[in-house]
C-alpha cells in the first residue's frame, strides 16, 4: 500500500516535471529563421547599448506588440501569444538553439522580421540603437 502511495506521487511529480518543461519552451528548439547577411552577422553594437532601455522595449513598448507577449517573461518563449504560434517563439534560454546565433543576427531579424513565422520586423518602430538595446538586454537578460 505505501509503496503505491510513494509510485503514484512520483509519476504524479514526472508528470508535472515534464509539463512544466514543456509550457517553458522546448529545447532544443527547432529553428525556422533563416540566417543574415555574413557582414551583419558579424556585427556587434551592444557595447554602447543601454539594457535598461531595452527591457523597456521588451516587456512593454515594442509595437505592435511587447516581446514578452510571445518571447515570454523569462525569455524561454513561452509568452502568452507564444503558445498558438507555429513555429514557436525564439526561447532565447536554450543554449543549443542559440549557439549559432550572433548579436548581429538578432539585429537583423528584430530589424526585418522572419519571414513564414509570427516574428514581425520592427524596423519602422525601432530606431537601430533601440535594437542593439533590446539585443543587448536580452543577450545579458536570458541567453546563457
Ligand atoms: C507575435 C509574436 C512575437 C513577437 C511579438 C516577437 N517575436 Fe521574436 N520571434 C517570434 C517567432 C515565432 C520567431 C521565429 C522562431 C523560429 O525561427 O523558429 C521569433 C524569432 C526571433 C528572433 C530570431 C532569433 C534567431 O533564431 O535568429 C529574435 C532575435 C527575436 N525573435 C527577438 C524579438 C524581440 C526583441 C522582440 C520585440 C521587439 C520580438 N522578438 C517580438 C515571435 C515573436
Amino acid at each position: 500500500m505505501k509503496k503505491t502511495i510513494v509510485l503514484s506521487i512520483l509519476v504524479l511529480f514526472t508528470w508535472f516535471a515534464v509539463g512544466t518543461a514543456y509550457a517553458a519552451g522546448k529545447c532544443p528548439q527547432p529553428r525556422k529563421t533563416k540566417n543574415a547577411p555574413a557582414n551583419i552577422a558579424k556585427m556587434d553594437k551592444t557595447g554602447s547599448a543601454d539594457a535598461e532601455k531595452g527591457k523597456l522595449i521588451y516587456a512593454k513598448t515594442a509595437k505592435p506588440m511587447a516581446c514578452k507577449m510571445c518571447h515570454g517573461d523569462k525569455g524561454d518563449g513561452a509568452g502568452k501569444l507564444g503558445a498558438a504560434l507555429k513555429p514557436a517563439p525564439r526561447n532565447f534560454t536554450c543554449a543549443d538553439s542559440m549557439k549559432d546565433v550572433s548579436a548581429g543576427q538578432m539585429f537583423w531579424i528584430i530589424k526585418n522580421g522572419s519571414p513564414g513565422t509570427g516574428m514581425v520586423a520592427h524596423g519602422k518602430s525601432l530606431s537601430d540603437q533601440e535594437i542593439w538595446d533590446v539585443v543587448k538586454y536580452v543577450r545579458s537578460t536570458y541567453v546563457k
